[in-house]
């Protein structure tokens, strides 16, 4: 039996951690249903000087990624895919909010992602700018998709302490009377909230921008820490494989090798390789970290 994709070169990228080259020759040769998560931050659309992608045809750019990466994930894998609005600079819609990425939602479901979620990363230290008639932009989408229709998902993993304090916690778990029925009909069994060992921490997450203070990360779009910790953990397994196509600076990689996974990326531009390689060899004898995120 001929397997699709090229065992040797995931054993490869893995061993690598980050490849030089672009995305879309590297993800065919992955094997088919390999991986378990791909986590990544593309290019926004119309942002960096370093691969400036026009809004109007950002779907069209992205869904050829889109389609590989379905290949290769196994049937419990996820896809997500943190991205951010913008405002359209030209044309009919300019000065309004360019809809690219609810485009590209739909177009990737169409592919045969399932959209299992919208997650909301806030950011508590958003910096103020010119925006037009509008706020700051202090929050970006994180977008989950998931292969097959029970994808890998771990809450305990990324659950939150409980607001209420222990003795009314201790109350609540005695409480003989903790299901109480109300005129909208059954109410939950509250003497069982608080038996998970945490809260649920809720779809809007919240991580400081990182604004290059990682000492040395020489990348202008270097995501937090804590937002990959917190989507590494909850969708993908001990020991899994963790895939970042768009690797940038390498977060996606020092964060999931520090939690137990086997992770690679690839990275089209050579001195973000560079980086990413000083930094996955300078955190590879680092210890877990704690929570970075928490509950907006
Ligand atoms: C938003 S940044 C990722 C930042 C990363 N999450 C980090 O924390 O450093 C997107 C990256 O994708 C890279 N990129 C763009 N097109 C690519 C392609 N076709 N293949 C591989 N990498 C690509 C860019 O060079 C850029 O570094």
């Amino acid at each position: 039996m001929q397997i699709e994709g090229d065992t040797q070169g995931l054993a490869q990228f893995l061993d690598d951690g980050i490849t030089y080259g672009d995305a879309l020759d590297l993800l065919p040769r992955l094997p088919q249903s390999s991986i378990d998560l791909f986590f990544t931050s593309p290019p926004y659309a119309d942002a960096r000087a370093y691969s400036r992608i026009h809004p109007d045809h950002y779907v069209e750019w992205f869904l050829p990624f889109a389609q590989a990466m379905y290949k290769a994930a196994r049937e419990s894998g996820s896809l997500i895919l943190n991205i951010k609005n913008r405002v359209a600079k030209q044309g009919p819609l300019k000065g309004q909010r360019h809809p690219y990425v609810y485009e590209l939602v739909i177009a990737i479901q169409r592919l045969g992602w399932r959209w299992i979620e919208t997650y909301i990363w806030a950011k508590t230290n958003a910096v103020p700018g010119r925006f037009g008639p509008r706020t700051k932009d202090s929050f970006e989408y994180v977008y989950h998709f998931a292969r097959g229709v029970k994808p890998y998902f771990d809450l305990d993993a990324v659950r939150v302490p409980y607001k209420a304090d222990l003795a009314e916690i201790a109350r609540r778990k005695m409480d003989r009377l903790g299901r109480r029925n109300t005129e909208a009909g059954f109410g939950r069994d509250r003497t069982k909230t608080y038996l998970l060992g945490g809260a649920d921490p809720g779809n809007v997450v919240t991580v400081p921008q990182t604004y290059n203070q990682y000492r040395g990360v020489a990348h202008t779009a270097a995501m937090p820490e804590g937002l990959a910790e917190f989507f590494i953990k909850v969708a993908s397994p001990a020991g899994g494989i963790v895939i970042d196509p768009f690797a940038g600076g390498g977060t996606t990689i020092v964060v999931a090798r520090r939690l137990g996974r086997k992770a690679a990326g690839f990275e089209i531009h050579e001195h973000f390789v560079e980086e990413a390689r000083r930094r996955i060899a300078e955190n590879s004898a680092m210890g877990i970290p704690g929570y970075l995120f928490k509950v907006g």
